[in-house]
């Protein structure tokens, strides 16, 4: 059985006190319902968030992420932080090709895949988001963009349990735009990516990796999205920004999957 796993990804928002504020009020109401959690904050509050989570009794169960990396160990590459950086703040999880990084920052699958091995030399599990735009979804080519992320970005990379990857289906047209992909849309596209994974990889292995869909996730939409047989998490950005939003988005969300799965 996939455990439903649903990650925060803050972007470019909160300061560290804005961070803090955030973990002690989710802390305060969490209470486990059988789903992992991860928490990406910008790195500037990695360390502070990365404490708050430690400290707290659900350390178990809530992970925090960073959302990009640099696949060199170190050198002259100004403005980047290395996963050996990272890992020296209790970063567990690392955000790979988000659609903004490859759209502003000119991140490519060829630098996603760089940035892959880095993160399985440091023993990190990657979050690989993958996704077409509105103009390839509508001149039909969302399979072919999505194979393609899939095999240039995991080109040369082994992997031999569900554990080792998160992969996160994020459609373009559906990321801060309130337009959520439909849950007919999402499953054809979480089952085209699980048969991919199998012939990357094998049958039983694409079984067991995880595929979160993004892109507009809110509490409103979350239930129909989890009921989804490939669905097993979300990747969230707008609505994880309120402690309060982001709680009953996990309530809701998880418990649908248990009923699902029960
Ligand atoms: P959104 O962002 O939930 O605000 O659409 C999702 C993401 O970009 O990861």
């Amino acid at each position: 059985m996939r455990k439903p796993i649903i990650a925060a990804n803050w972007k470019m928002n909160k300061t560290i006190k804005e961070s803090k504020l955030f973990v002690q009020n989710f802390l305060f109401d969490y209470a486990p319902i059988g789903c992992d959690i991860v928490i990406c904050p910008p790195v500037t509050s990695l360390s502070s968030v990365g404490s708050l989570l430690s400290d707290s009794k659900h350390s178990s169960s809530i992970k925090l992420g960073t959302q990009n990396c640099h696949w060199e160990e170190n050198g002259a590459y100004t403005g980047e932080v290395s996963l050996t950086m990272l890992k020296e703040l209790a970063v567990n999880s690392v955000i790979v090709g988000h659609s903004e990084r490859r759209e502003y920052f000119a991140e490519t699958n060829q630098t996603v895949n760089k940035k892959l091995k880095s993160i399985y030399s440091q023993n990190l599990r990657p979050i690989l988001c993958i996704g077409e735009s509105l103009e390839q979804r509508e001149s039909g080519n969302t399979f072919t963009v999505l194979s393609t992320q899939l095999n240039e970005g995991l080109d040369d990379i082994s992997i031999t349990s569900g554990e080792d990857i998160i992969i996160a289906y994020e459609p373009i047209w559906a990321i801060g735009t309130g337009n959520v992909a439909t849950p007919k849309q999402i499953q054809a596209v979480h089952s085209f990516i699980r048969e991919t994974l199998a012939i990357l990889y094998s049958q039983s292995i694409a079984g067991t990796i995880r595929i979160q869909y993004g892109g507009s996730v809110k509490p409103a939409n979350i239930e129909s999205i989890m009921q989804l047989k490939d669905v097993d998490g979300a990747l969230v950005g707008g609505a994880s920004l309120e402690p309060d939003d982001f709680l009953s988005l996990i309530q809701i969300g998880c418990k649908a999957k248990e009923q699902i799965l029960s």
